[in-house]
């Protein structure tokens, strides 16, 4: 693998830009090496300045399920640009975007256009709150809901991985609020909720951790937390933020058959593009502004490029529901094959897997929590990342990050990466 221009430009970027990256994650911080700095894609494949093609299993952290460069994606979009690109004013396409996820998603009657996961999240806590005339709120522990000050406590995925759990520069009086649950442990929500209920306006979580890895919530878990949020009159709000669309065509909440009062999304409903959502209850929803007194907003939120992306995407996921099965028959090729090298090698590794979204821990123990998480051999991982991308196989640059398939990678690609995978395992750990 070459990487002499990559090297040259995060030199340069370095001096521009904090870290020389404008998210944390893409500094490769924990692997010692520049990052590739990426030319194009197309289909399953990424390439660098240096002319390495890659196996994409970042797909921009989630968004691109369908693949890059998808021309359905690029042709809508070069017709929207012939119109120009942002008006800041109401257009059909985000009255179709509205219709088309209530549609899909039975839990949603209203739903709101943000730039953002970050904005999803942090609008439905202060609707939440308003809603609810109550202050606290719950979160799990390694669950990542973006960058809010008050989600900014034992967050998982950058945070995690630069070793701060709870970023400087947010004060204690708005984390106050905040309360840490164990995820995957009623016990932990019990004991928060006979100290608190009364005053906790809502728990949000991930119904699959992508930011400690993948760690799926257990059906138990997720019942149990539904039913005592019901029980003290607090809102669920689901951040499907990275599962949405992507675990299936109605989401994680499908899989689990459970009905959130607020769900947050985001990058597939952009396609690419910048976005997020929230939406839920029309009781709910209708304590935003302008009709309630919850005030939120955007110059740019629910632009026409976003939307049409986004619609093209999700209109291709609602009419060709095929592709979730191939997704799952791809994820479990490749989950068979890492899982068959491990045992090969009497690695002490193991593979966490909800349909497209996969993670590779290196530990002898399941992983179900941010503890087990953070156990895992971080040293190990940078070795067989790097092995991988000597290969030809591009994964997120961190334990605690998620593998994400799309529809554009063929059998040959899930082939080749396990044949690069059983080399790499046989060789970082021998
Ligand atoms: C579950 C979840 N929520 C929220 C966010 C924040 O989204 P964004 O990076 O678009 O602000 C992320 C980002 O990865 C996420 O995975």
């Amino acid at each position: 693998m070459e990487n002499v221009k990559s090297e040259e430009l995060f030199e340069r970027a370095k001096v521009s830009i904090p870290g020389g990256v404008n998210s944390p994650v893409r500094a490769f911080k924990d692997m010692n090496m520049a990052p590739p700095f990426i030319v194009s894609a197309s289909g399953s494949k990424i390439y660098d300045e240096d002319g390495n093609e890659y196996i994409d299993y970042v797909g921009s952290y989630g968004p691109m399920i369908l693949g890059h460069n998808i021309k359905l994606v690029g042709d809508k979009l070069k017709e929207q640009i012939d119109k120009s690109l942002s008006y800041g004013a109401p257009t059909r396409l985000e009255v179709d975007m509205a219709e088309l996820i209530k549609e899909i998603v039975p839990s949603i009657e209203m739903i709101r256009m943000v730039n953002s996961g970050t904005e999803a999240t942090m609008s439905a806590i202060r609707v939440a709150r308003g809603y609810t005339g109550r202050n606290k709120i719950v979160k799990f522990a390694g669950n990542y809901h973006g960058h809010e000050d008050s989600l900014l406590v034992e967050a998982g995925s950058g945070a995690l991985t630069q070793g701060v759990p709870s970023s400087s520069g947010v004060p204690k009086s708005v984390t106050k609020n905040t309360i840490v649950a164990e995820y995957n442990n009623m016990k932990s929500v019990k004991k928060i909720f006979l100290e608190y209920g009364d005053r906790i306006a809502a728990v949000i979580m991930e119904p699959v951790s992508g930011n400690m890895g993948v760690v799926p919530a257990t059906q138990e878990f997720m019942d149990y937390v539904r039913k005592i949020t019901k029980e003290y009159k607090s809102l669920l709000i689901i951040d499907e933020v990275m599962t949405g669309f992507r675990l299936a065509l109605s989401c994680a909440q499908s899989l689990y058959k459970v009905e959130p009062d607020i769900t947050c999304f985001g990058k597939i409903i952009g396609g690419g593009l910048p976005v997020g959502a929230y939406g839920g209850k029309r009781e709910i929803m209708q304590c935003v502004s302008p009709v309630g007194p919850v005030y939120q907003a955007g110059t740019l939120s629910g632009n026409p490029l976003s939307m049409t992306a986004g619609l093209v995407t999700l209109r291709y996921l609602k009419d060709n529901p095929s592709v979730y099965a191939e997704l799952e028959r791809k994820g479990e090729k490749l989950q068979k094959g890492i899982e068959k090298a491990i045992e090969d090698f009497n690695i002490d590794a193991t593979v966490n897997r909800v349909g497209s979204m996969m993670t590779l821990f290196f530990s002898k123990k399941k992983v179900m929590s941010y503890e087990d998480a953070k156990k895992c051999d971080t040293k190990m991982f940078a070795k067989y990342f790097k092995a991988m991308l000597n290969c030809g196989v591009y994964l997120p640059p961190a334990q605690f990050e998620t593998f994400f398939i799309s529809n554009s990678h063929s059998d040959k690609d899930i082939d080749k990466t396990i044949e690069c995978a059983r080399t790499a395992l046989e060789t970082v750990t021998s």
